[in-house]
C-alpha cells in the first residue's frame, strides 16, 4: 500500500535538483477579506483536495490563478507565498488574469465549451472567437509564469484539467531541453461524435500531445481519446506501448483512477473537534431521531442535484411511511455563477426545494433541507458521519471525490453509499448501491435499499469500499503518476523514456479485483 512516507522518499530520492511545478487554474489557497480582516480559506474542488495533500508531502511550487479579492496583499512581487498558513510547506505562485481575461478563458471557454463537451448531461456548448483567443493568450500566460519559476532549471511540470490543453506547446516551444510534463484530465473523455463539434478540436489536441504523459481516470477515457486521434490527427496510434507518436514525439496515454488521502481522513473524521460539529449539525438543522441522508455537490448541472430532489419526492409518494422519519441534508457550493446555465440552476433547486418541502412537510418536518455556504474539512467530515445515506447522483463524472470521501469518513462502517452509475468512482466502488439517476424510480427505490439493507449487508459493504479506498488511495494515484513521470529523460539523455509493461502500468492502476471485469467491459 503507497503511503505519504514512500511518495516523500519517491521525490526526494528521484527529483534530485530539478523543479517540481503542479499548475492548474484552481488555486489551493484563496485569500478573502472578511470583516475587515484577510481571511486564507481552501479552494474546492476535486484538483484541490487531490493535490493539496500531494504538494504538502513532495513541497515544489504550485502556479494558479489567483482570483481572491485579498490575494495581492499577501504575495510577494513575483506573485508568491508559502502555503498552506501556519505550516508552510510548498510555494504558490499566483497568476493575475484581467475581468476580461477570466471571462474569455474561464467562463467561456473552459466551462461553455469544453465542460460541456466532456460530460454527457445534454448542454450545448457555446463557441465564441473571443473566448478561444483568451483561452489561448491565458494559457501562454501561464506557460510565462512557469517559465519564470523554471529558469535556468529543468523541470517536471504537472498540468492540471482542462482549462490548459495549450500549456505543454507553449512549454516545450519555450524551453524544449528543459521540460517534460503530463497532463492529467479530471473529468470524462467525450467520444468522437461528441468531440468533433468542436471548431478548435485541432489545435487543442495538438496541445495535448506535447505533453509526454497524459492521464485520465479510466480506461474508457482514454479509448475515446485515441478514437478522437485516430480520426483527426495525422499520427501513429501504438496500442501496444499505449502510446501516440506525432512525428517523432510521443505521448504516453495512461489509467490513473485518482482517490483521497483516505489515513488523514480518518485521523480527522475521529477527532474532538469533528464529533463537536456533528452535534452542532443535529442541533442546527433539528436532526435528531430522523434518519438523515447527505449530498454535498458544487451546484453544476452535471451534479444531478434537481433529479436527486426528484427521487426525494418520489420516495415519499411509494413510501408515505417515511414521513417525518427522513431528512435530506444537501449542501450546495456555488459556483460559476455568471453563467446562465448555472442561475437557472439555482433558480430551479430553490422552487424544487419549496414545491417538494410544501408537498411533504408537517408540523415541525421538513424532509429537505437545503444549506448554501462554506464548509471546512471537519464540517464536511461531521457532515458525513451523520449521514446513515450519502447520495453522489452526477449525471456523468470524471471520477467524484465526495464519494470516496464520504466512505473514508465512516470509520466506524457505519452510513451507506447511494452513487450514481455514470461516474468514474462507480467502477471501484461497485458495494454502493447504484443508481441511474435519470430513472427517478429506480433512483428512489436505490435510496429506500440503502435505508434498510440489513445491517450486516451494510456493514460488509462498507468494509469493502473502505479497503478499496485504502488500497487505491491519493499517495498511490499520484505515486504513480510520479514515477512515470520521472522515468522520462531530459532531451539531452539518451535514452527518452524506459518503457515498463504497458499491463503492468495498467494492473498498477486499477484496484487488483475489478481490472479483469472492467476491462472486459471497456473493451
Ligand atoms: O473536478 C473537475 C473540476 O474542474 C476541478 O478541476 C475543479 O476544481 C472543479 O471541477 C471545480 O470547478 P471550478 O474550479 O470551476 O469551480
Amino acid at each position: 500500500m503507497w503511503t505519504k512516507s514512500d511518495l516523500q522518499k519517491l521525490v526526494q530520492e528521484k527529483l534530485g535538483d530539478y523543479l517540481f511545478c503542479v499548475v492548474s487554474n484552481r488555486q489551493p489557497y484563496i485569500h478573502v477579506f472578511k470583516k475587515g480582516r484577510i481571511e486564507c480559506q481552501r479552494g474546492v474542488g476535486g484538483v484541490i483536495s487531490a493535490l493539496d495533500p500531494i504538494m504538502q508531502t513532495c513541497q515544489g511550487t504550485w502556479v494558479a490563478y489567483g482570483n481572491g479579492q485579498a490575494d495581492r496583499h499577501v504575495t510577494d512581487n513575483q506573485g508568491k507565498l508559502m502555503v498552506p498558513e501556519g505550516s508552510p510547506r510548498y510555494t504558490l505562485k499566483r497568476v493575475w488574469l484581467t475581468k476580461e481575461e477570466e471571462l474569455g478563458y474561464y467562463y467561456g471557454y473552459s466551462n461553455e465549451v469544453l465542460w460541456p463537451i466532456s460530460h454527457t448531461a445534454f448542454r450545448r456548448p457555446i463557441f465564441r472567437r473571443e473566448d478561444w483567443e483568451h483561452y489561448k493568450k491565458v494559457n501562454e500566460k501561464f506557460a510565462r509564469a512557469v517559465m519564470e519559476e523554471v529558469g535556468n532549471k529543468k523541470a517536471f511540470v504537472w498540468i492540471q484539467d482542462y482549462h490548459l490543453c495549450l500549456l505543454a506547446k507553449f512549454l516545450k516551444q519555450m524551453a524544449p531541453a528543459q521540460i517534460i510534463t503530463a497532463h492529467f484530465w479530471h473529468i470524462p473523455w467525450p467520444s468522437y461524435e461528441t468531440f468533433r463539434i468542436c471548431p478548435q478540436r485541432r489545435e487543442l489536441l495538438e496541445g495535448l500531445l506535447a505533453n509526454d504523459l497524459l492521464g485520465f481516470h479510466i480506461r474508457y477515457h482514454c479509448n475515446n481519446f485515441f478514437d478522437v486521434i485516430d480520426r483527426e490527427i495525422e499520427s501513429k496510434i501504438d496500442r501496444e506501448r499505449y502510446s501516440v507518436f506525432k512525428g517523432t514525439h510521443e505521448t504516453l496515454i495512461r489509467p490513473y483512477p485518482i482517490s483521497v488521502d483516505f489515513e488523514g481522513i480518518n485521523q480527522i473524521a475521529e477527532s474532538e473537534d469533528v464529533r463537536r460539529h456533528q452535534e452542532t449539525l443535529i442541533q442546527e438543522f433539528e436532526l435528531s431521531n430522523l434518519k438523515v441522508i447527505v449530498g454535498l455537490d458544487r451546484i453544476d448541472y452535471t451534479k444531478g442535484i434537481p433529479e436527486k430532489l426528484r427521487a426525494v419526492d418520489r420516495l415519499l409518494k411509494n413510501h408515505p411511511e417515511l414521513k417525518e422519519k427522513i431528512v435530506l441534508l444537501q449542501i450546495g457550493v456555488v459556483t460559476r455563477l455568471h453563467l446562465h446555465e448555472y442561475k437557472d440552476l439555482n433558480d430551479e433547486i430553490n422552487s424544487l426545494v419549496e414545491e417538494i418541502n410544501w408537498k411533504h412537510s408537517t408540523d415541525g418536518w421538513k424532509p429537505i433541507v437545503f444549506v448554501r455556504r462554506h464548509f471546512s474539512l471537519p464540517e464536511v467530515l461531521a457532515l458525513y458521519r451523520i449521514g446513515d445515506v450519502g447520495i453522489v447522483s452526477s449525471l456523468h463524472d470524471g471520477m467524484n471525490l465526495v464519494a470516496k470521501e464520504y466512505v473514508s469518513s465512516r470509520s466506524d462502517n457505519g452510513g451507506m453509499l447511494v452513487l450514481s452509475q455514470f461516474t468514474g468512482a462507480s467502477r471501484e466502488l461497485t458495494d454502493a448501491v447504484l443508481i441511474n439517476p435519470y430513472d427517478r424510480n429506480q433512483f428512489s427505490d436505490g435510496i429506500y435499499t440503502a435505508l434498510t439493507l440489513a445491517e450486516e449487508d451494510r456493514q460488509g459493504r462498507m468494509m469493502r469500499m473502505r479497503e478499496i479506498i485504502q488500497h487505491n488511495n491519493i499517495f498511490r494515484w499520484a505515486g504513480k503518476i510520479i514515477s512515470d513521470l520521472l522515468k522520462f529523460k531530459f532531451k539531452d539523455d539518451e535514452i527518452k523514456y524506459k518503457m515498463s509493461d504497458p499491463a503492468e502500468s495498467f494492473r498498477l492502476s486499477y484496484p487488483a479485483d475489478h481490472s479483469k471485469n472492467q476491462r472486459a467491459k471497456d473493451s
